[in-house]
């Protein structure tokens, strides 16, 4: 077990440092080392990891994503790798009560020039997806949202974003894997609400017949949703 699981970090390693980061966009890599250099804590490892925002990136342009949500923006790798990939007149509303986050990367979004993309509001993401649902022209207006945020939350997320999200679009959830503490363990913490929610998550997505999911095993695990009906 214990081989296995170093050989996965060599791998990932192994793909970062030869496929990935060569690619990675200027801005992306300076966002992502003045993250780690700005959170000496475990925040340093919130942001997505670089594989995980090309993967975004290419399913962004591969759809034609013009119009997209993003709830958790923290620093905002994966909203800069968003606003990246979209189109000159695309457009990404951005969600988190976390501005001074927001602050550490905005420098590099600017440099980017890409910042017209972005609509940021500083807000938890329930109220707002609220909000835009109470006007009725937003309803399937969203090629794409990807949430990556209050855990607890994101099967609430869920109903709000199968209505905001176009039939055919997609939702995007991070974190599905919790770092692999979704499989049952012995040695497992009797107390992990977040791991818990998306245990609750996993398997209320896998019998959702209003969507076609995928559980990509990318970063700490990407669930992608497709919307059916
Ligand atoms: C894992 S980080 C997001 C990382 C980001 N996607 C990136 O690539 O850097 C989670 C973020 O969710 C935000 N958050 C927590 N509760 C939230 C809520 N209710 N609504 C929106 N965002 C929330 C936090 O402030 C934090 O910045």
């Amino acid at each position: 077990m214990k081989k296995s699981i170093l050989k996965s970090e060599a791998l990932t390693k192994y793909i970062l440092e030869t496929n990935v980061y060569p690619r990675e966009h200027p801005q992306l890599k300076e966002l992502r080392e003045a993250t780690l250099n700005k959170y000496t804590d475990w925040r340093r490892i919130m942001g997505v990891p670089a594989d995980e925002g090309q993967l975004i990136s290419m399913l962004l342009k591969i759809m034609n994503a013009k119009k997209t949500l993003e709830i958790g923006v923290f620093t905002g790798y994966s909203l800069l790798a968003t606003a990246l990939a979209l189109p000159d007149d695309g457009k990404v509303i951005a969600i988190d009560p976390d501005r001074e986050a927001y602050e550490v990367g905005l420098p590099f979004i600017r440099k980017a020039g890409v910042e017209n993309k972005i609509h940021y509001i500083q807000s938890g993401g329930m109220i707002i997806l609220n909000n835009l649902l109470s006007n009725e022209r937003q309803e399937g207006e969203f090629d794409f949202a990807f949430v990556d945020a209050d855990k607890e939350n994101y099967i609430n997320y869920h109903e709000l974003l199968l209505k905001l999200v176009k039939v055919g679009g997609i939702i995007a959830y991070d974190n599905t894997l919790w770092f692999g503490s979704v499989a049952p363990s012995e040695h497992e913490e009797a107390e992990d609400t977040y791991r818990d929610a998306l245990r609750k998550l996993n398997s209320f997505l896998a019998s959702d017949s209003r969507i076609d999911p995928s559980l990509v095993s990318i970063g700490d695990g990407l669930t992608l949703c497709r919307r059916l009906r």
